[in-house]
């Protein structure tokens, strides 16, 4: 017996039970992006892997442990991108789009890392980002959590989700953060576990991150960033602090909030949830003002956050979003039948443009058909059957409404159509 194939491990699929709520999220982000007048950009999922190494850090969970790398067929050394900011700002210095203009971006699609897979956590992951480039004003920080606020309120999922910020300052600011935590974490080596004395070598504003609880006591006794910010720092976090207060964004300041990612500055903020288990994480971003110059570009100051579709559709599961059901269930008896009804859905799908036609095409019996349009919930069934081949007309029947069934001339199946769904298509 041949062996079937399945998915690999952490990539799933997207079954038409689930599809409409994506296209539902996405219908709603499309809307808010472009009531914000940010435009889309679309980038490969593939690129060279010094891209990742350049702008997320060299001593990084994903650049470490997640990519999918490989070389290509030339040598060339390749990987899915693991998120989509590093491309879109590859993209932004490669067609000049800084020197023209401030780009406000947003794309949507999906970002790789090897990580373990469990619930909300995926090896193919879709994420759905936004990114303005050429704005220092902290104003625009508030605009970018004001935007998320927005896709989390337009799903009603503000119950379920609270804003966390903070600030890592200027690179100055935190070089010398990076050097008070190492002189601290090394007065207590031999209390870190395995992870934190890695980083402590490597990354060790990641040690804050640790989830460990016999690390908790240390962690809570750290020096703190905030102590570290200079007057630039200071004021720029005052002023995102006033602005979101302003809009009327409910915040908390998280000290201890680092981010996993390098090229952050100033201010970084998670949209988290209690619903999801150990992936609390909805919507993460901050500023990385240092990322374009990086990256090989302009002096250029940049923003932007990205939310986990997956995770935003756990949460949004939790809320009645309907399957859109068919307006009119097509049935017919016999090949002839079968035949007119394919044309008479063309023929409704033209004059109606906006009208849901099933058209049933299995030999099965009316009984069975008339079962599957209300499993389905279609409003009303049209039925060509022998007699109403032989008749010139069409069955008509409303499955919702206790009304007998109509035999009907195709003018006035059209009438009636129109009278049934006017207000609707
Ligand atoms: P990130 O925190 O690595 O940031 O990811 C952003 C979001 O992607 C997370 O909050 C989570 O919702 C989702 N996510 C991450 N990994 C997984 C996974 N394995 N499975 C499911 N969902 C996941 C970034 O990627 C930055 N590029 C955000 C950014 C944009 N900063 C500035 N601009």
């Amino acid at each position: 017996m041949t062996d079937i194939l399945q998915a690999i491990r952490g990539m799933n699929d997207v079954l038409p039970d689930e599809s409409y709520r994506w296209q539902y999220v996405e219908s709603i982000l499309r809307d808010i992006m472009a009531a914000y007048c940010y435009e889309e950009i679309r980038m490969p999922v593939l690129e060279p892997t010094a891209l990742f190494k350049r702008s997320i850090g060299e001593v990084t969970d994903i650049v470490e442990k997640e990519m999918y790398t490989f070389a290509d067929r030339n040598g060339d050394l390749l990987s899915l991108r693991p998120e989509g900011t590093a491309s879109c700002v590859r993209a932004c210095i490669e067609h000049n789009l800084l020197y023209q203009q401030a780009p406000r971006l947003w794309y949507i699609g999906p970002m790789y890392r090897y990580e373990r897979p469990q619930k909300g956590r995926y090896r193919q992951f879709y994420q759905f980002g936004i990114e303005a480039l050429g704005f220092s004003s902290p104003n625009v920080d508030v605009e970018v959590m004001a935007i998320a606020w927005r896709i989390l309120k337009a799903l009603n999922l503000m119950p379920y989700v609270k804003l966390e910020i903070n600030s890592l300052g200027t690179p100055q600011c935190r070089k010398q953060f990076r050097q008070t935590l190492v002189d601290y974490f090394t007065q207590y080596k031999d209390q870190l576990d395995e992870d934190s004395l890695r980083r402590l070598g490597t990354n060790p504003l990641r040690i804050l991150d640790s989830k460990n609880p016999s690390m908790q006591a240390l962690i809570e006794d750290a020096p703190k960033l905030a102590d570290s910010w200079n007057d630039e720092a200071k004021a720029h976090f005052a002023a995102v602090c006033v602005g979101l207060e302003a809009v009327g964004i409910e915040y908390k300041v998280n000290s201890r909030l680092v981010r996993g990612l390098d090229y952050y500055t100033h201010t970084v903020f998670e949209w988290t949830t209690d619903q999801l288990g150990a992936q609390s994480a909805v919507c993460a971003g901050g500023r990385y003002d240092g990322l374009v110059t990086q990256l090989g570009g302009k002096d250029t100051p940049a923003v932007g956050f990205s939310l986990g579709i997956e995770r935003l559709l756990m949460l949004f599961e939790q809320q009645a979003c309907k399957s859109p059901h068919p307006h009119v269930y097509l049935m017919s008896l016999g090949d002839e039948a079968q035949r007119q009804a394919l044309c008479l859905a063309e023929e409704l799908r033209t004059q109606f443009p906006a009208l849901r036609v099933h058209f049933h095409a299995t030999d099965a019996s009316l009984k069975s058909q008339f079962k599957r349009a209300d499993k389905l919930q279609a409003d009303v069934a049209i039925v060509l059957g022998e007699t109403e081949l032989a008749q010139g007309v069409f069955g008509y029947k409303h499955l919702k409404k206790a009304q007998e069934q109509q035999s009907l001339t195709k003018p006035a199946l059209i009438h009636q159509l129109q009278q049934e769904f006017l207000q609707h298509v």
